[in-house]
């Protein structure tokens, strides 16, 4: 399962023998700092192919330089998982990870006005590439903030692991959910993942608490065939239709809800019609005197973990594909918003979530503002954290910043990727830090 476990052992000792000032530090003056995220985008890992030998080779040298411990884990072939560790002084305290997806969607050349794999930085500062919102700026910071860390002479408490996880823009089953599945996670002992996030176009960061559960719903209609020209009832195209109606009432509801501002985008159940498929195909295009016999939707549906799951499921069964009317559904994907014992897959935002507060603190610290909690409207590796019962937060630290995840010219302000390095340096400190209430030298005799 694992091809390579390669140790990187402190080979720079004087970097943690004399703490120097972060700007002492050659590595990390800020052309340096943008140099290692311009390499980092212009790899290629654009899916379908991506190239993850050399984004793996490029992570285990940041470690490598970062003397922290590095592995790379096959857990399906060619699609190694990254796992840094950097070891806390008390091993008895559970860890933090810091999770990020090495690999990026794919992009049309010739719409991009500089190249996207190129990294180019524009004279605003504007740093433009695949992956440079979603979300190689973010694996990169981590590493950046703990380069700052160590050169100041911090030293964890908790143990902190980066994972770089392959495969999450094709739903990450050999990616993340193999590492939260496996042994190698459970021996890590984490309590609290970060993962990613959006961006935001006013000044406050965006927090995820959660997120949508992806139900591609396919509705098939039968109906009786005929002419043409004849009016009668139950036609499959008929039947079809008026689901398509019922559909379309439910979608203009929680659209509503969305534009009076009653509810946020992460807090309606989102229903896109993703194909039609009717008619009977003739050399010319389709028979047009031919009532047919079968038609069929498809609908991207998304549900938040705070919906009523049972009672839309009525809906579609009673209302949307009822077998009273000649109609049958199946689902292509449904992913459950709820956990193995039914509860909503959320992490908590209040004080029974100790990680919570201590995040919303570090970004504050940090001169940073946050905004209302939010569901994630899309899916992300977090979920799969989630599903185990683990806290997970979504933060990719980018305000006053246009939203150009899976966009065409993809960026991010130089400014603002220096910034969020503070911000995860402040993160850092104060969770590999975290000491609960009642957790002293004493008690940890007693383990
Ligand atoms: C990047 O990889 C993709 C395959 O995932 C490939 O189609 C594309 O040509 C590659 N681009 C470059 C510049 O190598
Ligand atoms: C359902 O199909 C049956 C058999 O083809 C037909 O008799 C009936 O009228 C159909 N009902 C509706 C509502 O389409
Ligand atoms: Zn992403």
């Amino acid at each position: 399962m694992e091809k390579a476990c390669n140790s990187h052992r402190q080979p720079f000792l004087l970097l943690h023998l004399l703490p120097l000032p972060a700007l002492a530090n050659p590595a990390a003056s800020p052309s340096q700092i943008i140099s290692r995220f311009q390499q980092y985008l212009q790899i290629n890992t654009t899916q379908p192919s991506p190239d993850y030998q050399t984004s793996t080779q490029f992570i285990l040298s940041q470690a490598g330089s970062l003397s922290l411990e590095s592995r790379a884990i096959e857990f399906v072939k060619n699609k190694p998982v990254v796992l840094l560790k950097w070891p806390g002084s008390d091993p008895f305290l559970p860890s933090v990870l810091l999770n990020s997806h090495t690999d990026v969607v794919s992009f049309e050349h010739s719409k991009w006005i500089h190249p996207p794999l190129g990294g180019y930085v524009d004279r605003r500062g504007d740093i433009f590439g695949r992956g440079s919102q979603d979300m190689k700026c973010v694996g990169m910071q981590y590493l950046e903030a703990i380069r700052r860390l160590k050169a100041s002479g911090f030293r964890p408490k908790r143990s902190l692991y980066l994972s770089f996880v392959p495969d999450e823009e094709i739903g990450g089953n050999d990616g993340a959910k193999k590492l939260a599945y496996s042994d190698v996670f459970k021996d890590m002992n984490v309590e609290i993942v970060l993962d990613e996030g959006l961006p935001s176009l006013n000044e406050n960061y965006r927090l995820f608490y959660a997120e949508k559960a992806p139900w591609w719903l396919v509705i098939k209609s039968n109906g009786a065939p005929g002419h043409g020209a004849k009016l009668y009832d139950n036609s499959a195209m008929e039947n079809l239709f008026k689901s398509i109606e019922s559909i379309t009432r439910f979608r203009a509801s929680q659209f509503d809800l969305l534009k009076s501002g009653l509810k946020s985008e992460g807090e309606v159940i989102s229903v896109n019609m993703a194909f039609l498929k009717a008619g009977t195909p003739s050399p010319t295009g389709f028979v047009m005197n031919l009532q047919p016999s079968e038609a069929e939707a498809g609908f991207d549906i998304r549900v938040p973990p705070t919906a009523d799951i049972e009672s839309f499921e009525k809906r579609i069964a009673e209302e949307w594909a009822p077998a009273s009317r000649n109609m049958t559904f199946e689902f292509k994907q449904k992913v459950t918003p709820h956990d193995d014992l039914g509860r909503p897959l959320v992490t908590a935002t209040d004080s029974s979530n100790p990680w919570w507060i201590l995040m919303e603190e570090a970004i504050k610290k940090a001169n940073g503002k946050i905004g209302k909690p939010e569901i994630f409207s899309g899916a992300t590796d977090a979920r799969y954290f989630r599903q185990l019962g683990l806290p997970a937060i979504g933060f990719s630290p980018m305000a006053n910043t246009p939203y150009l995840l899976h966009d065409h010219n993809e960026f991010l302000n130089k400014a603002e990727y220096l910034r969020g390095i503070e911000v995860y340096e402040s993160i850092i400190k104060a969770y590999t830090s975290y000491i609960p209430p009642g957790r002293d030298g004493v008690s940890r005799d007693e383990l």
